[in-house]
């Protein structure tokens, strides 16, 4: 029997998921398929027991359900209750189960655009982080961040309250939106975790004078590729990265998840993720 997976989410159509998962389909010669369930907010219990009816082998969750599908599932590993949210759940003989590989996608993708490794060394940047936003995306980026060592999290966010509210629970600080500029001069890794700079949304505006040059940017935005931000850092001599191989390497670990086998990131896969009018 062919199988089942996809992507749960509203809106979902313009995701660049399907692509990612029928390359490595194709690559690994298996009998799947990865479908797109739109699904407004009110259905999404319905789309679930329509998941167990189908006995689908796994599914990806993204905006708006990341969190209220926890209440349609068996049970959730430990990253997705320390995060807060699933994207990932896992038809485990019939039983489904929540992860979240949005930290190992962050983690890795970060550690492969500073080191060129995907298990790479980065203790250097990690010593001071800032992170921009306190989103959907965030909560993840942090747990990331701490688990693969990082001194000390300095967050800020246009609505102060929701940094805060994330400073309390994961014992960071947090610096009003008004001030970020200043809150870089001991960073050694600048994250944007907002929105800001994604096409159709407006750049973020932020001077870096204040950024040592040994800082590294990371924008997990990435349509477009180069954000006005990494254009910025990377014209003042700051090494970047890009917000693309999260997106391929968290779905590198729900591929492995639902079929046992660990896909590879490779350039091949880049290039027909970017491919423009892809059928
Ligand atoms: P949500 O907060 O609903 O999860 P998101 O798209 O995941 O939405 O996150 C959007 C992030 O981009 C938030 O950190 C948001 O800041 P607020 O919490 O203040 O809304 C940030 N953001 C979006 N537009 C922004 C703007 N014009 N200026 C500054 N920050 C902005």
């Amino acid at each position: 029997m062919t199988a089942l997976t996809g992507l749960i989410g509203y809106p979902v159509s313009h995701s660049l998921s399907p692509r990612i998962h029928d390359f490595w389909i194709k690559e690994h010669g298996l009998d799947a398929a990865y479908k797109l369930f739109t699904t407004a907010p009110a259905r999404l219990r319905q789309t679930m027991l329509h998941m167990r009816k189908k006995e689908v082998r796994g599914v990806n969750i993204t905006i708006p359900h990341k969190q209220a599908v926890m209440e349609y599932l068996d049970d959730t590993d430990a990253n997705a209750r320390a995060i807060g949210a699933v994207n990932t759940v896992t038809n485990r003989d019939g039983k489904f189960v929540g992860s979240n590989t949005d930290a190992y996608g962050f983690i890795t993708n970060l550690r492969e655009g500073l080191t060129g490794k995907p298990d790479g060394d980065i203790a250097n940047y990690l010593q001071h982080v800032v992170v921009l936003g306190a989103g959907g995306a965030t909560r993840a980026i942090i747990v990331a961040l701490q688990q693969a060592g990082a001194k000390t999290i300095t967050l800020t966010n246009r609505s102060f309250d929701k940094a805060q509210i994330l400073a309390n629970h994961f014992n960071l600080t947090a610096l009003p939106w008004e001030v970020r500029a200043e809150a870089l001069s001991e960073a050694t890794l600048l994250v944007n975790t907002t929105s800001l700079g994604m096409a159709g949304h407006p750049p973020l505006e932020l001077g870096l004078s204040a950024l040592p040059k040994s800082a590294a940017v990371h924008d997990i935005v990435y349509a477009p590729l180069e954000t006005p931000l990494l254009f910025a850092a990377a014209k003042q001599g700051h090494q970047t990265v890009d917000g693309l191989g999260m997106l391929l390497y968290q779905a590198q670990a729900a591929f492995e998840l639902w079929h046992g086998v660990k896909p590879k990131v490779t350039k091949a896969l880049r290039d027909h993720v970017l491919e423009p009018h892809h059928g």
